[in-house]
């Protein structure tokens, strides 16, 4: 059923922007879905004690009922709601980086959320966001917030409202115009076993700043999808749809890799040209000190390879250009895995669904 979408633009110094944020909380009350801006990505919020509103955030998504929630608090008291047993570590990384991007993966306090939140799981992953507009749209709604990105499943995570409105214009009741966040990738998931650190995804607060916060506790990297196996398997060319897709733009997207730049631009114009040949339309997504390299319908720069947190907050806007400017093929330059660069290679071989070309 199509639904009429109400947006409200919020100006942090206006009144209307608490009006709007009151009638938001009362749709989350009310078991509707309403869309607001975080320091990362927009969410997709729904109050996460309702089996029938988390159900809808599956549904307006498309997503897996197996891939766990966010929830999403404004107070540390939050925390004792929702879980128990927590390591001092935890508590610890709390203090430290929240309000932030940084999500705590914690044994569950039985029934504090609904089941389809954790997918069955024994664990909750909470983060307490860094930005107003979801800080004040918690604290008067007065439940936790189950929020996934705002994006159809598999598609870049929005963020601008604008982004959000492409993917769930009629499926939600709400969205919450906070205009472009600042991160621009998610937070950083992480598991606290055994005082260690276990990164599950990398994202706005990177592995050197655990490090940093960590005292004697060790990180270590487990995602599934670790970028390191992306990168022993590089030279091997997988098949499209080999590997599970995410983040992904309509065009087919390779990444190129390799120390010598003239050979990554020498190799990526070679394979700018086939397809430019047959009349389709190709696109490359670079560093604004390599831009000038390329030779194709659509080149984008992802700012300075000196400053890879400007490519964080330009990446997914970035993907969704390509898609607006019909771009079929897309061929994009890797950058250092170092800081938040591994957020940022993360997303982007997941986006190419493994197809990574080392040079
Ligand atoms: O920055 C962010 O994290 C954004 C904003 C909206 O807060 N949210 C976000 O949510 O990225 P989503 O659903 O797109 O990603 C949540 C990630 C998934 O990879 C999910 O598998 C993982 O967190 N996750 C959630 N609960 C988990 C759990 N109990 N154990 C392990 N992983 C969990
Ligand atoms: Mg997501």
């Amino acid at each position: 059923m199509e639904l009429q979408t109400r947006r409200w633009k919020i100006d942090h110094e206006a009144e209307s922007g608490a009006a709007a944020i009151r009638e938001a909380a009362g749709l989350i009350r009310a078991g509707k879905l309403v869309a607001f801006p975080t320091e990362t990505v927009y969410g997709l919020g729904a109050d996460a004690t309702s089996d029938a509103a988390v159900r809808g955030i599956f549904a307006a998504k498309g997503r897996p009922a197996d891939n766990p929630l966010i929830v999403h608090i404004a107070d540390l008291s939050q925390l004792d709601e929702l879980t128990e047993n927590r390591p001092p570590l935890a508590d610890q990384l709390a203090a430290q980086f929240w309000p932030g991007p940084l999500t705590l993966v914690l044994p569950l306090k039985k029934g504090a959320v609904s089941p389809l939140v954790t997918a069955g799981l024994p664990t909750v992953a909470v983060r307490m966001p860094d930005h107003p507009v979801a800080l004040a749209l918690i604290r008067s709604a007065g439940c936790p917030i189950a929020a996934p990105s705002a994006n159809v499943s598999g598609r870049p995570s929005p963020t601008t409202a604008r982004h959000v409105s492409e993917d769930m214009l009629g499926r939600i009741a709400g969205i919450l115009d906070g205009g472009p966040t600042s991160v621009g990738v998610e937070s950083t998931v992480v598991a606290v076993p055994d005082n260690t650190i276990e990164i599950l995804r990398p994202g706005g607060i990177t592995a050197e700043q655990l490090a940093a916060a960590a005292g004697k506790a060790a990180v270590a990297a487990v995602a599934p999808e670790d970028n390191r196996h992306a990168a022993q398997d590089a030279h091997k060319p997988r098949a499209p749809g080999m590997k599970y897709k995410h983040y992904a733009p309509r065009g087919c997207l390779t990444v190129v890799s390799g120390y010598d730049h003239d050979a990554v631009a020498r190799y990526i114009n070679e394979q700018l040209a086939a397809p430019g040949k047959r009349g389709e339309t190709v696109g490359v997504l670079t560093f604004a000190e390599y831009a000038e390299s390329y030779n194709a319908d659509l080149v984008l720069s992802l700012g300075s390879v000196r400053d890879l947190r400007q490519a964080a907050n330009r990446l997914f806007a970035c993907l969704r250009r390509f898609d607006e400017h019909g771009v079929s093929h897309i061929w994009a330059e890797a950058c250092a895995e170092q800081g938040i660069g591994q957020a940022v290679m993360n997303r982007l071989q997941k986006a190419a669904a493994g197809r990574v070309v080392k040079i």
